[in-house]
């Protein structure tokens, strides 16, 4: 069995749209899960820069979105910057899935000329709260109920 880490497409969006109904269920997730919206905000988002998700044998075993903030986005994200978000099959957690998923999405931002990546993340929700931390994510604002994470991307060029 091997893992492959390419973008994703329309014809994933049931496998998508099925593990986030899991997230949903287990109270990870309060954003929608069907799938038109899986393909209308992550596959076909005029702001995409990349969604790239982890697949093993047919299997998707999780996604990452990565969005330019537009203007008066509802999250009170700076203009320019990017929005990431990971969405990891339950049964596929601490796989190192979501750690292939940023090397591919951090060289997207790179290449976009994208200088921060916010995650807003639940203030109740410790795995994705360490994942971020683990990626180099830092803590740059606390709205009421989440955690607001920067990575620094033009600061952690390597070359
Ligand atoms: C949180 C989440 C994104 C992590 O993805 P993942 O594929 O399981 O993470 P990885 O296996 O790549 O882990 C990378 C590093 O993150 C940290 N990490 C990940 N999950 C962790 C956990 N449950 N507890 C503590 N640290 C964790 C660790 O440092 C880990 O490195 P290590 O395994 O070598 O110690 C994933 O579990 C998930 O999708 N959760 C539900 C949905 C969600 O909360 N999404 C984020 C919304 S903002």
């Amino acid at each position: 069995m091997s893992m492959e880490t390419r973008d994703a497409v329309v014809a994933d969006v049931p496998q998508m749209s099925g593990f986030l109904k899991e997230l949903t269920a287990s109270g990870k997730r309060k954003s929608p899960d069907d799938a038109a919206f899986v393909q209308a905000h992550y596959i076909e988002d005029p702001g995409k820069i990349r969604c790239s998700l982890v697949e093993e044998d047919g299997v998707v075993l999780g996604f990452q979105s990565l969005k330019r903030a537009e203007a008066g986005n509802k999250w009170g994200v700076a203009p320019g910057w990017a929005i990431i978000g990971t969405h990891i099959r339950p049964s596929a957690a601490r796989r190192g899935v979501g750690r292939a998923l940023f090397q591919v999405s951090r060289a997207a931002a790179e290449a976009a000329g994208i200088a921060k990546i916010d995650a807003s993340i639940a203030a109740d929700n410790p795995e994705a709260l360490a994942y971020y931390e683990a990626m180099g994510f830092r803590t740059y604002r606390t709205p009421e109920g989440l955690i607001c994470k920067c990575f620094d991307v033009a600061g952690s060029r390597t070359g």
